[in-house]
């Protein structure tokens, strides 16, 4: 290292867990071998574990699941591995968090930034927290200090609060940095690009042409090793609460005044505080066979591993035009996608019957695991009278751009350093989705709404997830493949 090299240390609480391994570091060697971190980047790994620094080094460098980040350049690895060092403390020990204070600022020499980054557990969030602050590693003396909160942020709007008020206790806003990885997705960025940097997609993005939006996000894998965790959370707070709703805000909002991190967030808070009350009526809950019987889901558990919700955002641009929000584990595939359905065409000059085919304009954001953009079109079927097939426009990335995409972990622990939030939920964001989603869950709990549907594994989830547009003349609509 340089020796006038000011050193930025990314802190790691719960350094020996599944995160760190799987995403953190092989996020950070990634923007490390591609030169973007700054001139001198630290990692310190803060575990309960016995470990030394060289402990650590081979468990990072054995990688998760046999996935080692050293594979893709050996060399820069070892490079990278010599700034990364372990420091062994106890979670709910002050004294622990004095001595890594002491650590750190004997590392830095005088002057260092730094990132702590919370991922361990939720519940030990607030209690790391207020042990840095009471430490005095939040305050700014030699640097910038920041936080980075993985999700879940709080389990109802109560907890929510309560964390928001253990983090603003220690760290002003400007210093946190709340995790959502859907926004580190090239394709969800992409949403505000597609709509804003072109001129043709923008007057037709409202109620007027737009029918419906449908937002889609399933998973073909079941809870897995995650069943405690699960059980507890459901769908709803897994998936809705946050990874959904951003996708609903990104699509939804009105253009920010500038990319700046507070327009974007203005914008989308806004969109939120627009968003109906939403009735148990317009609210569907499923289960996947067998979950109950999973190790660590409770007996004749209620918990929902699949949801779907009608909602309504009453503003200008979208009177008339429902948002469908779908969701769930052991699902019929992996695919997260965006259908924006337009309103039929206002004058019928074409003949349509005699066509199986036709649709409605369909424009699909991809969000994964097939990333690009398909729009349907009604053509003329070639040497026929009057027949109409839909036909779709494809992009994707893979065929534009060269390179793979970069995981979501890459670009927002680089923002992170950098400062820019754009890509972070606010803490009014935060606030206003658990008001959206408590409302719901506590109907449910009183055993308000549709009952839970069990529906088999390898499904598209529950036959009532299909009457909820079927009751408005509506179908979900997937894209097609190429
Ligand atoms: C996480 C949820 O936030 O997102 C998981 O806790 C879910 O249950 C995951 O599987 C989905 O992320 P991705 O990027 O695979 O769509």
């Amino acid at each position: 290292m340089p020796d006038t090299c000011r050193p930025v240390t990314l802190v790691i609480f719960g350094a020996t867990g599944d995160l760190t391994a799987r995403k953190l570091i092989p996020a950070l060697f990634a923007n490390f071998a591609k030169g973007r971190l700054p001139a001198c980047p630290r990692v310190v790994g803060f575990g309960r574990r016995p470990l030394t620094d060289e402990d650590f080094r081979r468990r990072l460098s054995a990688g998760a699941d046999g996935n080692s980040p050293a594979a893709a350049d050996p060399a820069r690895w070892d490079e990278f591995l010599r700034q990364v060092f372990y420091f062994r403390g106890e979670l709910d020990s002050p004294e622990s968090y004095s001595a890594l204070e002491e650590h750190l600022r004997a590392g830095e020499g005088g002057s260092g930034d730094r990132l702590y980054y919370l991922a361990t557990g939720p519940d030990s969030f607030p209690r790391i927290v207020e042990r840095l602050g009471r430490a005095g590693s939040a305050e700014a003396r030699g640097g910038w200090r920041r936080l980075v909160v993985e999700k879940p942020f709080g389990r109802d709007l109560a907890s929510a609060r309560a964390l928001n008020r253990a983090v603003h206790a220690h760290f002003h806003e400007e210093q946190v940095y709340r995790m959502d990885h859907y926004l580190g997705k090239e394709t969800a960025q992409n949403i505000l690009f597609f709509r804003f940097a072109n001129s043709i997609f923008e007057p037709v993005w409202n109620g007027r042409f737009v029918d419906c939006v449908q937002i889609t996000a399933a998973e073909d894998v079941d809870v897995g090793r995650r069943a405690p965790y699960y059980d507890k959370a459901g769908a709803v707070r897994d998936m809705f609460q946050n990874h959904l709703f951003q996708l609903l805000s990104l699509t939804a909002m009105e253009p920010p005044k500038s990319f700046a991190a507070d327009a974007i967030r203005d914008e989308k808070a806004r969109v939120l505080r627009a968003v109906r009350p939403i009735p148990p009526a317009d609210t569907v809950r499923g289960q996947y066979g067998g979950f109950c019987s999973a190790e660590g889901v409770a007996p004749g558990s209620q918990t929902e591993t699949f949801a779907a919700w009608k909602l309504w955002i009453d503003n200008r641009r979208w009177r008339g035009a429902p948002f469908y929000l779908r969701s769930g584990k052991a699902l019929r595939e992996k695919r997260t996608e965006i259908a924006v359905v337009f309103r039929p065409t206002p004058l019928k000059v074409f003949r349509l019957e005699g066509c199986g085919e036709c649709s409605p304009n369909i424009l699909w954001l991809l969000i994964q695991p097939d990333e690009g953009i398909h729009l349907r079109w009604n053509a003329k079927v070639p040497d026929s009278g009057k027949d109409i097939r839909a036909v779709d426009l494809h992009f994707h990335y893979r065929d534009s751009f060269d390179g793979a995409l970069p995981d979501a972990y890459e670009r927002l622990l680089l923002d992170a350093l950098k400062g820019d939030a754009s890509l972070f939920a606010r803490s009014d964001g935060i606030e206003l989705s658990w008001k959206l989603t408590d409302p719901v869950l506590a109907a449910w709990g009183r055993g308000e709404g549709p009952p839970l549907e069990v529906y088999p594994r390898g499904s598209w989830g529950p036959a009532a997830a299909d009457q909820l547009l079927a009751r408005d003349g509506r179908a979900w609509r997937l894209a097609c493949g190429e």
